[in-house]
């Protein structure tokens, strides 16, 4: 996998990458979208997919053409590429989303696997059980081992040189999700998608599905390209790609087209609720609301205009990563709806996962809400706090301490805490934070302090701050805590 897969520019957990498909002759640049092509309708063209969008990849299923009267055999003799008239790579699914909507299908996994070659696939997917969430255990134990020994014999399957998908269920449990990431990135099959999270999407709970992505994440290790199957809301885009997720599917684009729904980066209206479009497409560009709502071509303008957000989205995200602040990005989504909140606070929960992979120096950190004082470069800044050598009397000072003896003086600031010299001018701790900080960026900053008194217990430890007292008491005892310089003149004065 390591050969089709390179990983650049890191951001958290997210990456741009790029993803080789030798079966169609294209490296694809991660991460991006692949538009979901239903065979049958068409609403805009795969090439103008291509074209005008600029998508280097979709999606379809071979499992829909495999069972078209009118289809199937056009899709055999003249192969999916010429069939949908695109020039990129194209993905092929297997039935499973039908098998888990309907509870069967008509195929074996090695029949699906045998037809998506034949018919000139360039990924293909075997037949996997979605689990839904909140399955029984033992279901989802089981499931998971038939899907498992599907990929085992994915594995040792003919193909060529089209790549194979291994996707990752396991429902809501982390451990169970965690193996079968594991699992699936031993089998050696190329692209990884973590399945069976539509019904988490549908219903917005982001902050479950970010625990089901980063407990396959840890599986399938950071090498492994991920998709994140059914996954085509722009709003969320941003969020899973912080987490590491490499390809996203939407048929969102065209399913919210068809009754009017219009996307947004925050969230989704109804083009009857809308009196101006917050957007600049072409489609934005050219129509008013009402006017698109006249239009005899409905569907298809706003059908563009959701992907044109979608790809716009896309963009900023990886313009964002190359800058060193999808975090901040993220951030600006969470507060677009509060389910994403939801997903961002359980994101910043595995942020020792997340540190891992996110690099040491980036632009200026902002503060922008107490979520800032759980990023990663915060975490990162504690643990160094605990290996720096202090000497035997410490001042922290936020604010002017004078009078106050001690071998050395640190600043002290929020989110981060101590910070010695050294590190005053450079990442994170030149962050660019508000005058009016929030209860969290004092906690984490009083956890700071706390690290370093604990990691040096014979240091004799002086903070010099006006802080909440909430913050000063999760201090350690053996920190002295005095009130600044003007404070202190301040209370000398008295009536
Ligand atoms: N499409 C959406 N979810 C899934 C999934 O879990 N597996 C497959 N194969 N396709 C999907
Ligand atoms: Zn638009």
């Amino acid at each position: 996998m390591s050969e089709i897969f390179e990983a650049r520019d890191w951001d958290a957990a997210g990456r741009i990458g790029r993803l080789s498909v030798p079966r169609a002759g294209v490296t694809v640049e991660t991460p991006t979208i692949m538009p979901v092509v239903n065979p049958h309708i068409q609403t805009i063209p795969p090439r103008e997919l291509a074209e005008r969008f600029g998508a280097e990849i979709l999606i379809t299923n071979s499992y829909i053409l495999h069972g078209s009267d009118d289809l199937r055999e056009e899709a055999l003799s003249r192969g999916l590429h010429d069939l949908l008239d695109f020039p990129g790579a194209i993905m092929t699914d297997s039935g499973s989303f039908q098998l888990s909507e309907y509870g069967e299908i008509d195929v074996t996994s090695a029949e699906i696997l045998d037809f998506q070659r034949a018919i000139g696939s360039d990924i293909a997917t075997p037949v996997d059980i979605p689990t839904p969430p909140e399955a029984v255990r033992e279901s989802a134990e089981i499931e998971l081992e038939t899907t498992q020994e599907r990929l085992e014999r994915a594995s040792e399957f003919d193909a060529g040189d089209m790549l194979l998908s291994a996707p990752v269920q396991g429902s809501t449990y982390p451990d169970l999700r965690e193996s079968a990431g594991e699992h699936a990135a031993g089998t050696g099959l190329d692209v990884f998608p973590v399945g069976a999270v539509v019904p988490l999407m549908n219903d917005y709970r982001y902050g479950e599905m970010i625990d089901v992505v980063m407990a396959a994440k840890r599986g399938l290790g950071p090498a492994a390209p991920v998709h994140l199957f059914g996954a085509g809301h722009p709003m969320m885009f941003a969020l899973a790609v912080a987490a590491g997720c490499d390809l996203f599917d939407s048929a969102a684009y065209a399913i919210y087209a068809r009754d009017g729904r219009y996307l947004t980066v925050r969230g989704t209206d109804h083009l009857a609720d809308l009196d101006y479009f917050p957007c600049s497409c072409p489609v934005c560009a050219e129509f008013s609301p009402a006017e698109v709502e006249a239009h005899d071509e409905t569907e298809r303008l706003l059908s563009e205009h959701n992907l044109h957000v979608s790809f716009g989205e896309i963009r900023r995200i990886k313009q964002a990563i190359r800058s060193g602040t999808l975090l901040e990005l993220v951030e600006t989504r969470a507060r677009g709806h509060p389910t994403m909140l939801d997903g961002y606070r359980a994101l910043l929960s595995h942020v020792d996962e997340l540190e891992r992979t996110d690099p040491a120096s980036k632009t200026t950190f902002f503060y922008l809400s107490g979520e800032s004082a759980r990023r990663p470069e915060v975490f990162r800044h504690h643990r160094r706090l605990e290996r720096l050598s202090v000497p035997d009397s410490l001042l922290l000072a936020d604010g002017s301490a004078e009078g106050i003896d001690a071998e050395e003086v640190w600043a002290v600031r929020p989110p981060f805490g101590p910070v010695p010299d050294e590190l005053a001018e450079t990442y994170p701790a030149n962050a660019e934070i508000p005058d009016r900080l929030d209860a969290e960026a004092y906690a984490a900053a009083a956890r700071g302090v706390a690290k370093l008194a604990e990691a040096n217990p014979d240091c004799e430890v002086t903070l010099v701050a006006e802080w909440p007292d909430r913050a000063l008491a999760a201090l350690p005892e053996t920190v002295r805590v005095e009130p600044t310089d003007s404070s202190r003149e301040g209370s000398d004065e008295g009536p």
